[in-house]
């Protein structure tokens, strides 16, 4: 059997979580590759709304198992206020979910660095979502970081204190007074303290050796669907670097992230929204700053899963999306969204860049707002609504105008057009 791949290709927030879920009755397991709990994937069903941070989203489909596997950095305290939501919802995910013991952990230290790594940037910040991202993936590099393993054996408290000291005195070097900052509405101590509690109970979940969990699972010919977290322009290599998260959020990490061999990967789902948005700072070709790009806002609800942040919004980009699906090998897109644009009489799409006075259709190194304008085509709008189109047929012809031009453009295949938030809101194409 072959690993199937189902990630963002634009800045994340494509809507990954409900489409992995969509598709989980399809797999047996479900693997998450890279990313931590910066992500924030959002599942609907039944009138209920669940927001799933490091828990791959399969875990909503009882006969499926889920996998966090090396390449992802886990928080034990965010893990674990995860599980007790779903406990709460009367979901017991502890069966069906595996840990890698390779995974580094996110320690309370790197909360801080984070910070003070953002506070010191001043105006040039990443933006981050302050979970400890970068500085954990740093240390993981670095040969400094803590494997969730790492916390089962009798060094651990030793390797952990020199990392807390190694961190505060960064810290402190960057002028960041720690006391006075909170962290998820805790003061430092305390988060220290439940981190450790939490940290024990993850220890008692499933920690497995996930390279040789998942090529079992390949060999007893099992159907697995690796879910990427973010999206394709925030990979620490073809994002718009430096704002960018700090993994690889390509296809290439799904091989790294989980101990497979490129040639295990099966079919590429890339999902995209019909227009784009961005949390975080950085370049944003296409961006909005009037009444529509509001207007998006308000129809899309876009505000981060993970941050509550508005999202910044702006028209499709077709160059950055063919880039994305050149990157990835995507096989199959999903177009996410759409009812978002119901109301719109016309929808743009960029199609080129106009740079340095020359007309191009590729990203450029120095791609920036500044030195980088989009070059609009404009598409009618549908103007009715399609929250409740299940079927291929019903589809209203401008949006299979709109949906052709795109699949023109970017020469693969739109298998499934999302109509809203809910599992249910879907149709099929069979093109
Ligand atoms: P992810 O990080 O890629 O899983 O996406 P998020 O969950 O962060 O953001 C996607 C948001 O859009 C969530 O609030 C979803 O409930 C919502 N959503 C997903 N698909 C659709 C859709 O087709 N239409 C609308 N209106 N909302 C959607
Ligand atoms: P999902 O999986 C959208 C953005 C942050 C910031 C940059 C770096 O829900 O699509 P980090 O905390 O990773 O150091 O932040 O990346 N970012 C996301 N934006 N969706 C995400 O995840 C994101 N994860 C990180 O806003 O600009
Ligand atoms: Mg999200």
């Amino acid at each position: 059997m072959k690993i199937d791949v189902l990630l963002g290709l634009q800045w994340g927030d494509e809507g990954k979580g409900k489409i992995v879920d969509v598709l989980s009755p399809k797999y047996d397991v479900v693997a998450r590759f890279q990313g931590g709990p910066n992500a924030g994937h959002t599942i609907e069903f039944d009138g209920k709304k669940f927001v799933l941070h490091t828990i791959p989203s399969g875990v909503f489909n009882p006969g499926c198992l889920n996998l966090i596997g090396n390449g992802v950095i886990i928080d034990p305290l965010i893990l674990q206020s995860e599980i007790k939501k779903l406990n709460h919802s009367g979901i017991d995910i502890t069966k069906n979910l595996f840990i890698s013991r390779k995974a580094h952990l996110i320690l309370p230290t790197h909360r801080l660095v984070d910070a003070a790594q953002e506070a010191a940037k001043g105006a040039e910040k990443i933006g981050s979502t302050l979970k400890g991202i970068g500085p954990t993936y740093t240390d993981k590099s670095a040969r400094n970081g803590i494997r969730i393993g790492d916390s089962c054996l009798d060094d651990f408290q030793k390797r952990y204190q020199t990392q807390r000291e190694r961190h505060l005195k960064l810290v402190s070097s960057l002028g960041f007074d720690y006391t006075d900052y909170a962290i998820d509405g805790r003061d430092f101590a305390a988060y220290e303290t439940e981190w450790f509690e939490a940290l024990e109970g993850i220890k008692k979940l499933q920690l497995v050796d996930s390279e040789y969990f998942i090529n079992e699972q390949l060999v007893a010919g099992k159907r697995i669907l690796a879910e990427g977290a973010q999206g394709t322009l925030l990979d620490v290599d073809f994002g718009s670097y430096p704002f960018v998260t700090s993994s690889n959020t390509t296809a290439a990490g799904v091989c790294s992230g989980l101990g497979v061999a490129p040639g295990a990967i099966g079919k590429v789902y890339g999902i995209f929204k019909a227009y784009c948005t961005r949390v975080g700072s950085g370049p944003f070709t296409t961006e909005l700053f009037d009444q529509e790009g509001e207007l998006m806002r308000k129809q899309g609800n876009e505000f981060g899963s993970t941050t509550g942040r508005p999202r910044r919004c702006g028209w499709l980009d077709l160059p950055a999306l063919r880039y994305a699906v050149m990157l990835n090998g995507v096989s199959e897109l999903i177009m996410m969204k759409a009812d978002v644009m119901d109301t719109f009489k016309t929808i743009k799409v960029a199609t080129a860049y106009r740079y340095k006075g020359e007309e191009i259709t590729h990203l450029p190194f120095d791609a920036s707002t500044q030195n980088l304008e989009p070059v609009f085509h404009e598409l009618k709008g549908w103007n009715t609504s399609i929250e409740q189109i299940r079927a291929e047929e019903d589809m209203p012809a401008a949006l299979i105008d709109y949906i052709s031009f795109i699949e023109d453009y970017v020469q693969v295949p739109v298998r499934i057009v999302s109509t809203g938030p809910d599992r249910i809101q879907l149709i099929n194409r069979s093109v």
